[in-house]
């Protein structure tokens, strides 16, 4: 994934009320992929991170001058435990305005219709898995997809927090074989491997398993949920006018669930906070289904359109890639499931970003990551030119729990790769 640019200040660029929480972030923190570092963040910082986000939400609540109570409240908790407990509205406006922020994500016309809910709560891993389970179906709502993020206990300073080790609540299985190839998704090809030694068995072996759910509390092993084929909705795609389409055996699931993303609210980090929204059809059609290193179709999709894959002067990956699209939305379309289109989204973003500067604020946004993979110079974001400043709250990437750090050679590791789940436990806890 593209490194961020160095850190700007972005103070300079607020012309609003809200310039209070447009402190510059340390560069650690700046999103630099889905393996970069995580930085404990000291109890100084958080006090002041706190008072921040206070001045903040006073502000866009309209209200004059700092909540002194609240904060001289939260500065004496912080004080004596290292942290602080976030109030219903705190945390739902807080995971909001972190939406607002993210300059990842093209959807954020919509940042103030999000639901938030609160599940902090929660102490074993059969309730967060219950609540991920009622997260999936609260999103789905027979079609009409929400925007849902379900927050789960805050990470206590210095300490492991909750964490979902899915990328995505809902995601095929890639199954690595022996001459290098992967069956299924190559992305998850890494994560089933993680799996499997903790003991999954797998799926079918097919192109579209689905993956396990692994919940890990703090101090406490991994554990792997098989979700329920009922708990999850799919379309299979198919051609408006292409019969032989249905032949390529195509599906995707039905809405996007990210769930490997740190929400930072106020000094506050939620390591478990998972949050749905509706696709937009490139994502699965000009992406995720013809990306080389994804499901890669684009060949089979244009051998089927009878053209020559041979000469790229035919625009076969091109013409491909076009049909896909048109594909993935004539199937969600059918299947009642809300999808939008790639030129929809470019001018709801648009939108936003006029909106939010009457109201005096910037549109954080990385260019790269929200224009269109398809027609993208046909959409308005093309010609525009954006800042990704990181502003607070947000989200953050972290260490994949099974990825770091290293096992040490007696930490459970045996002969055929195998990793006992202990030790994997035991490697989280770390973080
Ligand atoms: N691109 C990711 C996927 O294909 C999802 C990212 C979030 N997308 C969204 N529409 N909210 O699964």
């Amino acid at each position: 994934m593209a490194k961020l640019a160095e850190p700007r200040c972005p103070v300079t660029h607020r012309t609003g009320p809200s310039a209070a929480a447009a402190r510059p972030l340390r560069s650690a923190e700046y999103a630099t992929g889905r393996s970069g570092p995580e930085e404990p963040v000291e109890a100084m910082d958080r006090a002041a991170d706190a008072a921040d986000f206070l001045r903040l939400l006073a502000d866009e609540r309209g209200e004059a001058g700092a909540p002194t109570g609240r904060l001289a409240q939260v500065q004496a908790q912080i004080a004596a435990t290292g942290s602080y407990w976030q109030t219903e509205e705190e945390l739902a406006w807080g995971a909001k305005v972190a939406w607002r922020n993210t300059p990842r994500c093209l959807g954020k016309f919509y940042w103030k219709a999000l639901t938030v809910r609160d599940m902090r709560h929660l102490t074993t891993a059969d309730e967060v898995y219950a609540a991920l389970l009622d997260h999936l179906r609260i999103a789905f709502n027979d079609g009409r997809i929400r925007l849902v993020m379900t927050v789960f206990a805050p990470q206590h300073p210095g300490a492991a927090g909750i964490r979902i080790w899915n990328q995505q609540l809902v995601r095929y299985a890639g199954y690595r074989q022996d001459d290098g190839s992967v069956v299924g998704d190559p992305d998850s090809a890494d994560f089933t491997d993680a799996v499997r030694r903790l003991g999954w068995a797998g799926g079918t072996g097919g192109r579209f398993d689905l993956l396990p759910l692994v919940i890990q509390l703090p101090g406490q092993p991994p554990k792997v949920y098989q979700l329920p084929d009922e708990a999850i909705a799919e379309v299979p795609i198919s051609h408006p006018t292409f019969g032989w389409f249905t032949d390529l055996g195509l599906k995707w699931h039905a809405f996007p669930s990210i769930s490997d993303q740190r929400l930072d609210i106020g000094g506050v980090s939620y390591p478990a906070a998972p949050f749905s929204a509706w696709y937009t059809a490139a994502e699965i059609g000009a992406r995720n289904l013809s990306d080389g290193n994804r499901y890669d179709m684009l060949a089979a999709v244009a051998r089927g359109m009878g053209l020559d894959t041979r000469n790229d002067r035919s625009l076969w990956r091109d013409r491909a890639m076009l049909e896909l699209v048109a594909a993935v939305i004539h199937s969600f379309d059918r299947a009642g499931i809300s999808i939008i289109d790639h030129h929809f989204a470019a001018r709801q973003f648009v939108k936003h970003e006029l909106r939010e500067r009457e109201g005096g604020r910037i549109t954080p946004a990385q260019w790269e990551l929200i224009v269109s993979p398809i027609s993208g110079s046909a959409t308005p974001i093309w010609q525009r030119t954006y800042e990704p400043v990181m502003l607070r709250p947000n989200f953050f990437t972290q260490t994949a729990p099974w990825k770091t750090p290293e096992l040490p050679a007696d930490a459970g590791g045996s002969a055929d790769g195998r990793v006992a789940v202990t030790s994997a436990a035991r490697s989280a806890a770390a973080c």
